[in-house]
């Protein structure tokens, strides 16, 4: 890669790949739908060799991604999940112990519980919010720590830098964070002291529900180095047409992530002061028990929240269902908003008794909120409460 040059993050997502494309002089770099490589002579290439192992397309995404979390090694994945899967492969062996945020994405709690399980992985689950609780659960085969930072869906933080600390100070443990919520330039948290960030790119880098992508960036060569070969092997590398789209996306996150925050906090406050709502979840309310922890770790408080009504699961649904302009939909961080039931959708799978400790209730309600005007969700909200209460408060 050539020397990045020194820019602000919002000018680096747009020019990270301006030195490109000869035949033309394209503005956007080109989409190498291409499955190999001409060798020159034999075993000489010019550095690619299979699409399975890399691709240029690809690695202009890597880049633009690397320059966001301030490091040269960033690697683009099929998926969140296929980042995930790669980095456990890469990093565990059979007899390691992992310790897993308790609140965490429901993909990553079936991987643990559904597929690593039978490989030997051992793990415990942790209220990494209390980094006590995380140096109590450490064994002597600990490898990795895992953490959401904010955790879908109820927003609980973990304290990347204190968490670091603990990880550090013992020998052979990691520390990797989920990032989606938030990414690198609401949070860095290779900056606070992680090893690995990773991001589901699904979410706010693309933006707008174009495409399925995952992404692991850290400091350290050799952990890149293994990753980039595990990933060769189990074929999780992006596509380049998702790549090409996700590089597109890219361009606008910092204009949309300060649309979103400010939405959000809108839409937070709103829905804290209606008397139909009994509980909001958004780390930008005076009323968020760790609002002090997001102020000295987040750039920003994001575009996610979480609510209760003062309702019934079934009142709560229906209210869901009534929603004309928030759309009903996995996924966050898109330029829609889109809303979601977690217990009937990305954590299905959590038993009731669990998932209530936890308090992903089965009336929970969470709200990716999008870059429509606040004015217009709002009366969507005042229209849904109409349909099940029969008035707008
Ligand atoms: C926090 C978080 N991490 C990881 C993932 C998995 O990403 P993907 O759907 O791109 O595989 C998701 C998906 O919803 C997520 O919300």
């Amino acid at each position: 890669m050539s020397e990045r040059p020194d820019f602000e993050p919002s000018t680096l997502a747009i020019h990270t790949n301006r030195a490109y494309e000869y035949q033309s002089n394209s503005i956007l770099f080109p989409i190498h739908l291409t499955a190999t490589y001409i060798h020159e002579s034999v075993g000489v290439t010019k550095g690619y060799g299979y699409s399975r192992g890399a691709n240029p397309t690809v690695n202009a995404l890597e880049q633009a991604i690397s320059a966001l979390e301030g490091t040269e090694h960033a690697l683009c994945f099929r998926s969140g999940m296929g980042a995930i899967s790669t980095l456990c492969l890469a990093l565990l062996k059979a007899g390691d112990h992992v310790i897993l945020s308790e609140v965490i994405y429901g993909g990553t709690v079936r991987l643990f519980q559904q597929v690593l399980k039978n490989f030997a992985i051992e793990f415990d689950f942790v209220d990494t919010a209390k980094p006590e609780a995380v140096e109590k659960a450490i064994k002597p085969n600990t490898r990795l720590i895992f953490i959401e930072t904010p955790a879908n869906p109820t927003l609980r933080l973990s304290d990347v830098k204190a968490l670091a600390e603990i990880a550090h100070s013992h020998e052979n443990i990691l520390l990797a964070v989920d990032n989606t919520f938030l990414t690198p330039l609401l949070q860095n948290v290779l900056e606070l002291g992680a090893d690995i960030s990773m991001l589901s790119t699904t979410k706010y880098i693309d933006g707008h529900n174009a495409t399925i992508g995952g992404s692991l960036a850290t400091h350290n060569e050799e952990i890149t180095e293994r990753l980039r070969f595990i990933r060769k092997v189990l074929g999780t590398i992006a596509s380049p047409m998702d790549s090409w789209l996700t590089l597109q996306g890219i361009k606008t996150l910092p204009a949309r992530l300060a649309i979103h925050c400010q939405h959000a906090q809108q839409v937070a406050e709103w829905l804290e002061a209606h008397p139909r709502v009994e509980r909001v979840y958004y780390p930008g309310l005076d009323s968020f028990p760790q609002k002090a922890l997001a102020e000295k770790q987040q750039k920003g408080f994001g575009g996610m929240l979480a609510f209760e009504l003062k309702a019934s699961t079934e009142e709560s649904l229906k209210f869901i269902n009534s929603l004309k302009l928030c759309t009903c939909a996995e996924s966050l961080g898109s330029v829609e908003t889109l809303i979601t039931n977690p217990a009937t959708a990305s954590h299905c799978d959590i038993p009731l008794e669990i998932r209530e400790k936890l308090g992903v209730t089965d009336r929970l309600i969470r709200l990716s909120v999008g870059l429509e005007s606040p004015k217009d969700l709002i009366k969507d909200f005042e229209q849904a409460f109409t349909v099940v209460f029969g008035s707008a408060r």
